[in-house]
């Protein structure tokens, strides 16, 4: 006799989680690349809700002010329903306890990212519980960084296959070339 306790049928569906799977994939995003939009895409798929925040460093000027990095992730995320962008001024995980956020998620590209992410990693479980997952990069865009796009659209190198299109413009009338 089994009593109340049986195995659940192939056809039964597990029940939903209680609490909504949320996380945050941070970054300067000083432009957001390819990279990037692959990261949020993939995140995207594996949480019910996925805040993109660009976290504002006060020590760094960036080429793009923070509206202007918010209003292009809403344009290259906006067929992404669960997808929100917000920005942040402070410590990435007191963003996540503000949020109920229990996961960072970001990209690696090469393990010189591994050093300093993992460094990351530790430091805001240490000081929060919060965990993060780092995803492997698309190989497609492992020597893509916001950085070295810029270096190159400043001096008119082509950048179209590396970011966004409205990125590319935008990099375009920065750097005063024809957005071929
Ligand atoms: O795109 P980046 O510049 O590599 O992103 C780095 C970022 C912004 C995610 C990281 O510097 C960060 O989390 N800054 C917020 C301040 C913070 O929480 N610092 C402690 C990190 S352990």
């Amino acid at each position: 006799m089994l009593g109340s306790v049986r195995a659940m049928r192939s056809t039964e569906r597990a029940e939903p989680p209680k609490t909504l799977r949320r996380a945050v994939c941070p970054g300067s995003y000083d432009p957001a690349t390819n990279g990037h939009l692959d990261i949020i895409e993939r995140a995207a798929r594996l949480f019910d809700e996925v805040v993109v925040a660009v976290l504002v460093n006060p020590n760094k000027k960036g080429l793009f002010s923070i509206e202007e990095r918010v209003e292009i992730l809403r344009e290259i995320t906006a067929d992404l329903p669960n997808v929100r962008i917000d920005s942040w001024r402070g410590l990435l995980v007191d963003y996540c306890r503000e949020h109920s956020i229990a996961a960072i998620a970001k990209g690696l590209r090469s393990v010189s990212d591994f050093d300093y992410e993992l460094q990351m990693a530790q430091m805001n479980r240490e000081i929060s519980g919060v965990e993060t997952l780092l995803m492997s990069n698309n190989p497609a865009y492992g020597f893509v960084s916001s950085s070295l796009v810029k270096e190159v659209a400043h001096y008119g190198g082509d950048v179209k296959n590396l970011v966004p299109r409205v990125v590319f413009e935008r990099l375009s009338a920065k750097f005063g070339h024809p957005d071929r």
